[in-house]
């Protein structure tokens, strides 16, 4: 680690220790300093910190950090399409997709764009016939961006049924076609490598299915999402149908491209456009806005004090929205696949913990399951809370005006916590949380929350000084698996024996 990196930990490390209670008494400008709205496409969003233990000082050190860590430099880069994948030697383009880059990227990422767009409205108009189901297959990046979007935003009215199926156990895609008619689906098959054994091979099946359920030509029935065209024409579909994305967009970043066809099928472009130009207007704060104002710099700084310096392992996320239900696990593989590192962007072994593992749910589901240990368990869990002031349903007020309270409260009693005499009913308290709190859910304000936290994760690998666009650490499993396939001898005991027990040798 660099000197100047090291001088800043140790003056992180020499912060005086408070409760979160005393932090409160002694500021009463606290929240006003640690919470802050952006304004999104008709609406904004609120970010409320105030209740981690940020404080002045830690926030001059963790500025310093960001400093040592050359974290203009870096965020420059990568606005600048330069390379900020090393070991790949890529740059990560994602937000020209939005607008927002090195301006011959934004130009190539417009002309794709307009290409999605035209199939995107031809389909709707017709022009491949009756659609009315849309199974999308794809897995990791390639299905969790979808499935979170369209399940956020397509729940009063989709334009069409999507189904999106990620899973290589069949059962998966059997529950897909017994919900489509096979005269009215399309299939999209989302890879960007194009060669993701689970996506080829549910694709392939799925082209199976049609041709035995009369579909005379089942490749007509086909939209390719990918950065490698070339692979989707030599796998039987035709160009026309072909929608591509930049390499430089990564699997985890690719809700933004071509991989948001069913999204845009599900709502229409123009919701599409403003999931975009929501998540282009946090581009713009975090290219635009520096130190502590800068909203997922200041979350990373948060991030990193709990990690680093007071030994959290996990952080837990909870949506207090159903149409966010899938957020905590698209923010798994988003958190989880970038910043899982054992060694920094130079190759050396890291000098501290990388990412937490993310974990979460729905509020006010998990109260009932899990909040007990967020309350009274042994580990320190930072918690953020989701939440939008706007409900999604038009049932009695009542159900959100709960669903509402019940977030605050949890928040609160964290917080807080309780004494009694009695140690098993005692809460500790002092427990930290972070609440986004959204005036609606709509395409803006998801874009928007999903740039926060690509942009969230990207500044604590900058500061921790590990790469978060390789993910070198899914191939091993992936090669191993291919090698069960050619025979069990070469593996150890027990793999040989479950192996045998399943009739794989
Ligand atoms: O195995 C991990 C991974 O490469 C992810 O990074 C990616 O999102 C997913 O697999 C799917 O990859 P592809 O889009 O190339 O099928």
């Amino acid at each position: 680690m660099s000197e100047s990196r090291k001088q800043a930990w140790q003056a992180l490390k020499d912060q005086p220790a408070e409760t979160l209670t005393q932090l409160f008494a002694a500021d009463p400008d606290r929240v006003a300093k640690l919470s802050a709205r952006l304004a999104i496409g008709p609406g904004s969003i609120l970010f409320d910190w105030s209740k981690t233990h940020l404080t002045d000082g830690l926030l001059d050190g963790f500025e310093a950090l960001a400093e040592a860590a050359d974290f203009t430099e870096m965020r420059r880069k990568l606005f600048a399409g330069e390379v900020v994948n090393p070991t790949e030697g890529r740059a990560a383009e994602h937000s020209a997709l939005r607008g927002v880059g090195k301006e011959a990227s934004v130009e190539e990422a417009a002309a794709l764009l307009a290409r999605m767009q035209l199939l995107v409205e031809a389909i709707h108009e017709g022009a491949l016939g009756e659609v009315r189901h849309l199974i999308h297959i794809g897995i990791g990046g390639s299905a969790l961006g979808p499935a979170l979007a369209v399940d956020a935003l397509s729940r009063d009215l989709a334009l069409v049924d999507v189904h999106v199926v990620s899973n290589i156990d069949g059962v998966a895609l059997e529950a897909a076609f017994a919900r489509c008619d096979p005269a009215t689906t399309l299939v999209a098959v989302a890879s960007k490598t194009f060669t993701t054994t689970e996506t080829m091979t549910n694709a392939t099946s799925a082209l199976k299915w049609l041709a035995e359920n009369g579909v005379s030509d089942p490749y007509g029935r086909v939209i390719a999402l990918t950065a490698a065209p070339e692979k989707a024409v030599e796998w039987g579909v035709d160009e026309t149908r072909i929608l591509p994305f930049a390499e430089s967009v990564g699997g985890r970043y690719s809700i933004w491209s071509s991989i948001g066809f069913p999204v845009a099928m599900a709502v229409g472009w123009e919701d599409f456009q403003a999931m975009l130009d929501g998540a282009a207007e946090v581009d713009v704060h975090f290219r635009d806005t520096d130190g502590r104002a800068n909203l997922p710099l200041r979350a990373a700084f948060a991030d990193l004090f709990y990690s680093r310096l007071r030994g959290a392992q996990t952080r837990a996320v909870f949506a207090y929205d159903e149409r966010l239900r899938l957020f905590p696990s698209y923010l798994q593989q988003l958190e989880m696949e970038s910043n899982g590192k054992s060694v920094t962007a130079e190759g050396k072994p890291v000098d501290g913990p990388t990412a937490p593992i993310t974990w979460g749910g729905v509020g006010t589901d998990a109260q009932h399951a899990v909040f007990q240990l967020l309350h009274q368990g042994t580990h320190l869990v930072p918690v953020d809370f989701i939440a939008s002031i706007a409900p999604g349903d038009e049932l009695d007020p009542a159900h959100h005006r709960i669903l509402l309270m019940n977030c605050f409260a949890q928040g609160a009693a964290l917080l807080v916590g309780r004494s009694a005499e009695d140690p098993a009913r005692a809460y500790s308290g002092n427990r930290p949380s972070a609440t986004i709190l959204v005036d609606d859910i709509d395409p803006a304000t998801l874009g928007a929350l999903i740039a926060f936290h690509e942009h969230r994760t990207f500044a604590n690998a900058v500061l921790m000084d590990i790469n978060p666009f390789d993910q070198f650490g899914v191939e091993l499993g992936k090669e191993m698996s291919n090698k069960i396939d050619r025979g069990l001898s070469n593996f150890d005991a027990s793999t040989i024996a479950l192996g045998e027990a399943a009739g794989l040798g």
